[in-house]
């Protein structure tokens, strides 16, 4: 039975009997073969290629699931199980957490004024005005408490920003990244407000770069390039000598170094790099690629989740896996695959395993029609994930609308309502 499997999760040996996408989209003139070498593999994995289908009975099967998560049943092994084997395990909840529902319209209300005081500090700090620490430190405190409420919506809220708004709605954004890696890997409460705060400031500097530059939908001159990498130099020299914690300065410098030291200011590598600085590395790109933007559209969650694992010597891997557990395998909003052959988005995570999230069908696959919205908990075993699915594959559009339960109408930095199906 051919399985149809992440280009992440290819291995030598294995047999490609379909690339999916259109000829034009990769670089290889027969759709059949097996994968004999590295070099080919990396050749799948550079493409724009995002799955395949294999034919185990011709090459190597997909591997083994991981020990600590259950097995979906079906007719494909989920490809992104593979994963999960190395996944930390999740904290223990603080305290146990408010229907999501009950949650969404405050952190869209927290969402909102944070994205206001971000607004404000950049025009304080263009005019030459002292920055309202006091206020910062609270919007970061209100965004701790919402995550603290439910760790899945102000984060998946935040992700919901027009192209005009990125600057400030970013900040608002890699706070809670920030806020809710830092508590999966155990900092203590002092460090994640932190942690909190540098997400706030970490891009400060674009203060200093014009506005036609930030959004410029075309390709950057090499001078334009320039000005946009000084801004964590410049963010930092706004930033110096205002009380700000060595931590914050040090994310606002470094959150663009790699791990292979390809990045900028300073191209430090590895643990020369400070922890912090490597936790908003993460949470800036996650946050980068999953909103819109003037020159490109956003990837979705669960989509960037994996080219994000696929790109090597950027991030800090311990770093990246706790991210994975905190923002999940299959993210809210996901849209996934049924057993059932039913489309689903992803409408929150289980606590205990995140391959048995909770989702609203709302597609039936054989009968390529909408259905009555339902919602499943793949926990109860009634249903399970086989796989996740572009929207774009499906001309699907605003699926937000889905799983953000109304909360969109009244939330101003949603994308344009009412979803399209194919
Ligand atoms: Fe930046």
């Amino acid at each position: 039975m051919l399985k149809k499997v992440f280009v992440a999760d290819l291995s030598v040996g294995m047999y490609i009997q379909e690339l999916c996408g259109p000829w034009i989209d990769h670089p290889f003139w027969k759709r059949s073969f097996l994968l004999e070498d590295e070099p080919t593999l990396a050749k799948v994995r550079d493409s724009s290629i995002t799955h395949v289908w294999i034919d185990p009975a011709k090459g190597i099967d997909t591997p083994l699931v991981a020990q600590d998560e259950p097995l979906c049943e079906g007719p494909a092994v989920t490809p992104v199980v593979p994963i999960v084997s190395v996944l930390p395990r999740a904290p223990k909840p603080e305290r146990a957490r408010v229907a999501m529902s009950d949650e969404l319209l405050r952190a869209a209300n927290v969402c909102s004024r944070s994205k206001a005081a971000v607004m404000e500090m950049f025009g304080d700090l263009r005019m030459g005005r002292v920055i309202q620490m006091d206020h910062m430190a609270d919007m970061v405190r209100e965004i701790s408490d919402s995550l603290m409420r439910h760790p899945d919506a102000l984060i998946n809220l935040a992700r919901l920003k027009s192209a005009d708004e990125y600057t400030y709605m970013h900040s608002v954004a890699v706070c809670g990244l920030m806020i809710g890696l830092a508590r999966q890997l155990g900092l203590p409460p002092p460090l994640v407000q932190d942690a909190g705060l540098a997400g706030l400031l970490h891009d400060i500097g674009k203060m200093a770069v014009p506005e036609a530059i930030l959004n410029k939908p075309s390709a950057l001159t090499d001078s334009e390039f320039e000005t946009i990498c000084s801004h964590p130099e410049a963010g930092t020299h706004l930033l110096d000598g205002r009380h700000f914690s060595l931590r914050v300065l040090d994310v606002c410098l470094h959150h663009h170094e790699k791990i292979d030291g390809s990045g900028y200011p300073h191209k430090l590598r590895g643990t020369q790099i400070s922890l912090f600085a490597r936790m908003a590395a993460v949470c800036d790109v996650y946050d980068a690629i999953t909103s819109d933007r003037p020159y490109r559209r956003h990837w979705g969650a669960a989509e960037s989740i994996h080219r994000m694992a696929l790109w090597e010597g950027h991030f800090d891997q311990k770093v990246l896996y706790a991210f994975v557990r905190c923002v999940g395998i299959y993210p809210v909003g996901a849209l996934v695959r049924l057993r059932s052959e039913r489309l689903a988005i992803v409408m929150e995570q289980n606590a205990g395993s995140l391959l048995i999230p909770m989702v609203k069908v709302f597609y039936s696959i054989s009968r390529d029609m909408p259905v009555a919205q339902e919602l499943v908990d793949l926990a109860s075993g009634q249903d399970a994930i086989v796989g996740l699915e572009l929207e774009k594959n499906w001309g699907f559009n605003n699926l937000e609308v889905l799983w953000t339960d109304g909360v969109c109408r009244d939330f101003p930095n949603h994308r344009p309502a009412n979803p399209s199906c194919k």
